[in-house]
């Protein structure tokens, strides 16, 4: 599918600058792996998200039919924050292509880029060209160290390790994670890990400790993260002492206003 399937280049196309700015600094940060416009809103307003991931299967399972369309209602409500849209192509010309189109579309689109296409061909060349032209790209489906390796040396902003999917196959998402990161800053190179393919709470606590620099996390996942049962049952117990008290300082209040015979 070409590019200009996508919809028009924006009015921004002449903002486009050297989207690198996204590169974080040392705080972890939170994405949410979503494109569910009222999930992002409500998380946004938490305080805790720090941008948004997306893929072909999110965008279509969250109903996004137009991808321009859905792409700019969602990097609208983030404001600043990086969005990242994932070309849909297997050919390079096209990924350089859209990745040139998306980045039009705001100011703070990151373009994914797999590391290999479905066939394995290296897509170095078009994160290498991307990164070159200014515009920030996040190397998407990586699932060893050697792929992170190569796309930050290609200068990719971002390196997503797909945790779920290196269990899946009986790896230790944690090892690398941390080697990535060791290598990184060995190194001093500015690529930033992103570690999604969340599958439970487990694995974000487990990529937090490991040295990502940012965790996309399902939303699904976020309520379980705030949520916990013995703090509800300490909260309870706070509300019904807070309860009696109002009830014992009412019936004083009665006392002191009641003249006594
Ligand atoms: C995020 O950038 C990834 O696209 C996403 O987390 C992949 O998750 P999955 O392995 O559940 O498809």
């Amino acid at each position: 599918m070409l590019a200009r399937n996508y919809g028009a280049r924006s009015d921004e196309s002449s903002m486009l600058g050297d989207r690198r700015e996204f590169r974080v600094g040392e705080i972890m940060q939170i994405f949410i792996d979503s494109a569910d416009a009222s999930q992002i809103e409500s998380w946004l307003g938490q305080g805790v998200v720090d941008g948004a991931t997306t893929n072909p299967s999110i965008m279509f399972k969250d109903g996004v039919t137009d991808l321009q369309a859905g792409a700019l209602r969602l990097s609208k409500l983030l404001g600043d924050r990086p969005l990242s849209v994932e070309v849909t192509s297997n050919d390079q010309e096209i990924m350089l292509e859209q990745g040139r189109l998306f980045a039009t579309w705001a100011r703070n689109i990151v373009v994914k880029i797999p590391i290999i296409n479905e066939f394995g061909e290296s897509c170095l060349g078009v994160i290498h060209r991307l990164s070159q032209e200014g515009i920030a790209v996040n190397a998407t489906a990586i699932l060893s160290f050697n792929q992170a390796i190569l796309a930050a040396k290609a200068g990719a902003t971002y390196v997503s390790i797909f945790a779920g999917r290196l269990a899946d196959e009986g790896n230790d998402p944690v090892a690398t994670i941390k080697n990535v990161r060791q290598w990184l800053d060995d190194w001093s190179l500015s690529a930033r890990i992103i570690v999604g393919s969340i599958r439970t709470v487990m694995d974000i606590q487990n990529a937090a400790l490991a040295g990502a620099h940012i965790v996309t996390i399902p939303p699904q996942f976020l309520p379980k993260m705030v949520d916990h049962r013995y703090t509800r049952e300490t909260v309870r117990q706070f509300m019904q002492d807070a309860e009696k008290t109002i009830e014992e300082m009412s019936k004083a209040k009665v006392r002191v206003a009641t003249p006594r015979g």
